[in-house]
């Protein structure tokens, strides 16, 4: 790309809103092995809202609840159950980002608001994209704080460890049907995204169900977010039944990378973590579609980890089941040796086991 629209040099934090943050945030530690950054709540002053921060290398994940009944959060968490409110990115100058943006078409969440401490100064600023989702706009540069203004140290002596996750490799967008191409075009003319890729319904079919999806790229390459659409299929597909339950689009996942995917995903099974399944037969075949890869092919078959081939190189990637009662957000865990696709090979496979869990849920 010629000229970047909207520099931005990576995701600042990914914001959950939860019905319960306090136990989201314990699951996160014991579960995933997020480290304890910082907190607010009615400690620190705030009477809406309680929010837990945690972090593993480059992921940060805030953690929020409402206090109170009458509070946006409840309101939001009424509606949709436990998901993803905030994906906040990190920019040069959160003002100008907020300008430009709404210049261009965005519509406002909030406008740039400056929050100070003794560790300086974070600006930031919102807008929204699909469903009730918002980007956040966060300018850090003269801030050398925890995380925020208003928060403090969070201290316990639980401390479970890392599970070598290390950063965001890219956020996938559920939208209704039809919408996928404006939310495409979102990216693209109000952030300065290109199309790196995109998917129809003969590349991402079952027997019984199907979507679309177009990948959007920031200019450095450093966001990734695909947007999937349901396809008309002979069932329900898995983005109808996201629509359904979050009643309405939001983000569907966040893929976390790792550089040994054996060793993370062995110690998140350990760790009560639950994965889709993938049956036997999909390594039957895998060896002729993928060639040779460093890793043994029966650990990763013990562990169902799939394997992906592009001209790059190849993948290893796992799917969580949901992480919420609701059969709405999950995440991916995903190791790149060399391969800079999103594991189209495995698309079939991985459908035809969400096809399995929804078959359990009555929901296909
Ligand atoms: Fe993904």
């Amino acid at each position: 790309m010629s000229q970047d629209l909207l520099p931005i040099s990576g995701t600042d934090y990914v914001e959950f809103y939860v019905g319960n943050a306090k136990q989201a945030a314990h699951y996160y530690q014991s579960a995933f092995g997020f480290q304890p950054v910082a907190y607010a709540g009615l400690e620190t002053g705030l009477t809406d809202r309680t929010s837990y921060v945690l972090r593993q290398k480059k992921i940060t994940l805030v953690l929020t609840g409402a206090l109170t009944p009458d509070s946006p959060i409840a309101a939001h968490h009424k509606l949709h159950g436990d998901g993803v409110k905030i994906i906040a990115l990190n920019v040069e100058d959160a003002r100008q980002a907020f300008k430009d943006t709404v210049n261009r078409g965005a519509k406002p969440a909030f406008e740039p608001k400056e929050e100070t401490d003794e560790n300086g100064t974070i600006v930031t600023s919102g807008i929204y994209t699909y469903g009730e989702t918002i980007h956040v706009f966060v300018e850090r540069k003269n801030y050398n704080g925890l995380f925020f203004p208003g928060f403090i140290k969070w201290e316990p002596d639980f401390k479970p460890k890392e599970t070598g996750l290390l950063y965001v490799d890219h956020i996938v967008g559920n939208v209704n049907e039809g919408e996928m191409d404006k939310v495409a075009d979102f990216y693209r003319t109000v952030m300065g995204f290109d199309q790196l890729i995109s998917f129809d319904d003969k590349d991402i079919s079952t027997e019984f169900t199907a979507l679309k999806s177009k990948v959007m790229a920031n200019g450095n390459m450093r966001i990734k977010f695909p947007i999937n659409e349901p396809a008309r299929g002979l069932k329900k597909s898995q983005i109808e039944e996201y629509l359904d339950f979050y009643i309405g689009p939001g983000p569907q996942h966040v893929a976390m990378a790792t550089d040994d995917i054996i060793s993370t995903i062995s110690d998140l099974r350990a760790r009560g973590v639950d994965f889709l399944f993938v049956p036997d037969t999909y390594y039957e075949t895998v060896y002729q579609r993928v060639g040779k890869i460093n890793e043994d092919m029966e650990t990763l078959k013990k562990l169902n980890i799939l394997i992906d081939r592009d001209d790059k190189g190849y993948l290893l990637q796992l799917f969580t089941k949901p992480v919420q009662d609701r059969p709405t957000f999950f995440f991916e865990i995903i190791q790149r040796n060399g391969a800079e696709s999103f594991g189209k090979g495995n698309f079939k496979a991985l459908f035809e086991s969400i096809e399995r869990e929804q078959e359990n849920r009555g929901t296909l």
